[in-house]
């Protein structure tokens, strides 16, 4: 395994994002931008590396973790005045550095290895990632002698008329032997259109001293596009999206109509689950198989196990067994537990409760900080009053009991086993196992009283 250490350079102001926020933690299916790179630099076997952070640093070093190493530019005074910061870090370490930007989220293993086993076997101070994209506007051009040896990069706005035409890119990658990379930084000035330290400076540098700088050209035309619009985040997005989804269905997922599947980067599916049009799968979720989710379903950090099906439901942070029915029109919120064969109908909200084994909550219902047992029947219109203001209280039901329909089960309240709640209680007390629960008016009948009241209406 080639051996090198790298720098993501992250501290840039990222201007053209218009964000209140740090460009690089902009999520692309769930992933900050700057996991990619991250990703990508472990995969080719980076052994150390440092993310160079400045703007809105805290925010940046929380998203970077333990991954790497964070290093301070107080000042964001161009790429070449990022890398310079990183000089200290590195004391004492002589070999290759592998230096790229914190929104290069098209940069994949395979070209970093290209990148750097031709730099270590052309022995060159510098070889550079360029690539050919549809349209080279905006990135910094690679400029070449007759010969094709690369002469130096001219940034966009740099550029003259004919410069401009220039069709290959540089992808903001490059390897460089450190101690020449270091010398050629110590002489950089900032004469150009932005006043910066341009890093893409030292290539012309090392060539006029006579070092070797060698360039690498990715096949993939996207590889030089970083993020720098909310256009291009969108675009990421949609490339990152339809890959994910071609990997889960080459897995064995069904997909009706791929194009209205979302699905993030953390999420797993298994085999012969179908997922209908109009569904979002996001965060840390995982789906087993045979389970039918959609359509119009969101499941966010979920575990949903096997031979489940959610039609039109709303799942955050909740467990779903087995052969579970959810939907349509319900929301399974925070800490909600749904143990196997049980089934959660329509307009039904569950939140911080269990349900045990077979029991079934089909119509119109509010579950919050409830336990409920196995073999249970929750009526259409049950509600448990489980907030008083000021406190959040438990309502426990246990196995096998029924609950007439409209029945509000006032918190904190148990209903013992086997027990019925006749429809209409509003229950405030407990009820012990086996017993019928009542708490509703009597009722009346007023013999004749709509005669009159016909009367009254006569002749309308
Ligand atoms: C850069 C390259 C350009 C290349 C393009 C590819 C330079 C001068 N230009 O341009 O040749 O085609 O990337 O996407 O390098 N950053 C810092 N500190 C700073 C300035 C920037 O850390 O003072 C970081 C940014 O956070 C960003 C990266 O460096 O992650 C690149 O900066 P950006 O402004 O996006 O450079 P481009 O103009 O896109
Ligand atoms: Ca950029």
């Amino acid at each position: 395994m080639s051996r090198f250490q790298a720098v993501v350079l992250a501290a840039g102001l990222g201007t053209r994002m218009r964000s209140k926020f740090p460009k690089v933690i902009h999520e692309i299916c769930g992933k900050p931008m700057i996991a990619f790179v991250l990703d990508a630099l472990e995969a080719a076997g980076a052994e150390r590396t440092f993310v160079v952070v400045g703007h809105l640093a805290d925010l940046v070093k929380e998203t970077v973790g333990t991954r790497a190493t964070c290093v301070l530019q107080a000042e964001q005074k161009g790429t070449g005045h990022a890398v310079m910061q990183v000089e200290d870090a590195l004391l004492g370490y002589e070999g290759h550095i592998v230096v790229a930007a914190g929104d290069a989220v098209y940069l994949k293993e395979p070209d970093l290895n290209r990148l750097v086993k031709h730099h270590m076997s052309t022995k060159a101070s510098a070889t550079v990632l360029s690539s050919i994209p549809k349209d080279p506007s905006g990135y910094g051009r690679v400029a070449r002698e007759a010969s094709g040896k690369i002469r130096r990069i001219i940034e966009e706005k740099d550029c003259s008329p004919k410069e401009a035409l220039i069709k290959e890119v540089n992808s903001s990658v490059y390897c460089f032997e450190k101690h020449h990379l270091f010398d050629a930084l110590s002489r950089l000035t900032p004469n150009n259109i932005q006043g910066e330290y341009y890093l893409t400076d030292v290539i012309e540098i090392m060539i006029n001293e006579g070092l070797r700088v060698e360039v690498v050209t990715s096949e993939n035309p996207l590889t030089a596009q970083g993020i720098n619009t909310r256009v291009q985040l969108a675009e990421a997005e949609r490339i990152y999206r339809s890959e994910i989804r071609e990997r889960l269905m080459l897995s064995g997922v069904t997909m009706v109509d791929p194009e209205t599947v979302f699905v993030d980067f953390d999420v797993t599916i298994g085999k012969d689950t179908k997922i209908l049009p109009f569904s979002i799968i996001q965060g840390r979720t995982t789906v087993g198989e045979d389970c039918i989710i959609g359509p119009f379903v969101r499941i966010c950090n979920s575990k949903i196990s096997n031979r489940s099906s959610l039609n039109n439901a709303v799942v955050i942070e909740a467990k779903v067994g087995d052969n579970v029915y959810v939907g349509p029109y319900a929301y399974l919120r925070k800490g909600t537990v749904l143990a196997e064969s049980t089934k959660i109908g329509t307009f039904v909200e569950v939140k911080e409760s269990i349900v045990g084994k077979n029991s079934k909550v089909p119509h119109q219902t509010y579950l919050g900080d409830a336990t409920v047992g196995e073999d249970v029947n929750i009526g259409a219109g049950t509600i448990t009053c489980n907030y008083d203001g000021y406190y959040k209280h438990p309502t426990i039901i246990r196995d096998k009991v029924f609950i007439g329909s409209n029945a509000n089960l006032v918190a904190p309240v148990e209903i013992g086993k086997g027990s019925y709640i006749a429809a209409g209680s509003t229950i405030t007390e407990d009820v012990p196992e086996n017993a019928l629960g009542v708490a509703r008016g009597k009722q009346r009948n007023i013999r004749d009283w709509a005669v009159k009241q016909h009367k009254k209406g006569a002749g309308k």
